[in-house]
């Protein structure tokens, strides 16, 4: 969803305790921070974990470690899990019985900087050759790690180095994780007005 899009007015959509770590936040960060919040609660309408008419005030999105986000709703007989995401413009919310991971960028010239930090010359090698390609190939790469690092619970920094890109495609990668090959899932929407590229990569991890 757009961030612009959702409602500005968190007394109308927040849980006391989203609140207050609502306004623990600078006010750059407010506006992704109500988005995600949102994209979750109407994520836990859309899979049937709460009542459509459900006061939205009443579904709680923050994990007991304040950290991660949780999905409301959750009945205890079959646990989902959940995962969020924002950019500059859009937020998204992503659930599934199953370990999952999201993550949206804008492509841009950031990723070309710290390439050295975050992908293997085997990576590197996948790249196509044109500037923009390899600018919208690196924060897909960077998506895969950073979702992986939702996903699976481990830092960023580990991620940089135990997920391995060994396919690089348009809508479609594939990456090993200890010793498993996964497939990540991209969508790639494009900003006319700013003429970018948002990068939007899903991953999860079925048994
Ligand atoms: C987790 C992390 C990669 C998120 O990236 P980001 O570029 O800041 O922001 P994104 O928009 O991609 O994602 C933000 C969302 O990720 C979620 N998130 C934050 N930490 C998370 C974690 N440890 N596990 C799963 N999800 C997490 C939050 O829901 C957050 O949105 P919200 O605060 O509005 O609820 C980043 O916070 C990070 O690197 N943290 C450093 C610590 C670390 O590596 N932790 C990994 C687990 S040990």
């Amino acid at each position: 969803m757009e961030i612009g899009t959702c409602g500005s007015d968190p007394s109308a959509i927040l849980t006391p305790s989203e609140r207050s770590r609502l306004e623990q936040l600078g006010h750059r960060r407010r506006p992704s921070f109500l988005a995600a919040r949102v994209a979750l609660k109407r994520l836990a309408v859309a899979v049937g974990r709460a009542h459509p008419k459900t006061d939205f005030r009443k579904l709680q999105t923050i994990a007991p470690d304040h950290i991660r986000p949780s999905l409301p709703g959750d009945d205890g007989d079959q646990l989902l899990y959940c995962s969020v995401a924002h950019d500059a413009r859009y937020a998204v919310a992503v659930a599934d019985t199953h370990p999952i991971g999201v993550d949206v960028e804008v492509a841009s010239d950031r990723v070309k900087r710290v390439e050295r930090a975050f992908v293997s010359p085997s990576e590197t090698a996948l790249l196509p050759p044109t500037a923009g390609g390899q600018r919208t190939g690196l924060t897909k790469i960077w998506t895969v790690k950073e979702a992986v690092t939702k996903g699976m619970g481990i830092p960023l920094a580990e991620a940089f180095v135990a997920v391995q890109i060994t396919k690089l495609g348009d809508d479609k990668s594939r990456f090993s994780l200890a010793g498993r090959v996964h497939t990540a899932y991209h969508e790639t929407l494009s900003d006319h007005e700013t003429l970018s590229d948002h990068v939007f990569t899903l991953v999860r991890f079925p048994p």
